[in-house]
């Protein structure tokens, strides 16, 4: 049931009460607790942990054993979903920023991931041309430049197959998803472009998950 309130989006989430949730159905173990404490200079600014797991009950759910996300960071995430991906899965994980996938790369082999995640170097647009040999893919999870949010989509659509998933993090742009500015355009036209070829919802977490099931 829900009242009026949280109907309309209102929360009874506390800190107290995320924090209790995410030790209760996300834990970390040793590799996710590494992954989400980036050394000095790198930002914090991987999904929290109910998210994470969010993103690896996704694609459980969808089946998924190829998957591509673009924004590795250090690699949070991208633990979530290569550790959820069905036998022989493959995860190919775009970062722009070396340094970054260098921790990313230590990360994954600290989770013992190194065989089933490979980090490509580069920007999104470039790389993902690159890999669609390798599709059509099962999710796609978006989480990196929001000016680009709807080219990311573009290619998403064209290389899922029918019932894959596609994932945008930051859906509500940092609440500025309706801004008269270049990044609220890319990230309203990715939803729309999602909303027209996908089931999609945006989920209301914190900033905002776009997941959309590719039609037929
Ligand atoms: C929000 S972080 C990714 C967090 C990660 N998905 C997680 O939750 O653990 C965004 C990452 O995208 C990278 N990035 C920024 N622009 C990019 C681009 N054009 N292509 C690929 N990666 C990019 C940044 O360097 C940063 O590491």
């Amino acid at each position: 049931m829900a009242d009026d309130d949280s109907r309309a989006g209102s929360r009874y989430a506390t800190r107290p009460i995320l924090d209790w949730c995410a030790d209760t159905h996300a834990p970390h173990d040793a590799a996710l607790a590494r992954a989400f404490a980036p050394p000095d200079g790198v930002p914090a600014i991987m999904v929290g942990p109910s998210e994470g797991r969010l993103l690896a009950l996704l694609c459980k759910l969808a089946g998924a054993r190829k998957a591509v996300e673009v924004g590795t960071l250090v690699g949070y995430s991208t633990i979530h979903i290569a550790r959820a991906l069905g036998d022989g899965g493959h995860l190919w994980s775009i970062e722009f920023d070396p340094a970054h996938a260098a921790i990313a790369r230590d990360n994954l082999a600290a989770a013992d991931l190194s065989d089933r995640v490979t980090v490509v170097e580069g920007a999104g647009v470039d790389v993902l041309p690159t890999l669609e040999g390798h599709g059509p893919f099962d999710a796609v999870f978006i989480d990196a430049d929001k000016l680009n949010y709807d080219r990311y989509g573009t290619w998403a659509l064209a290389n899922l197959r029918s019932g894959g998933i596609v994932l945008g993090d930051n859906a509500f742009l940092f609440g500025e998803l309706l801004d008269d500015s270049d990044r609220g355009r890319a990230m309203r036209g990715f939803h729309e472009l999602v909303a027209k070829a996908c089931d999609s919802v945006c989920i209301p977490t914190p900033d905002g998950l776009v997941l959309g099931i590719k039609r037929t």
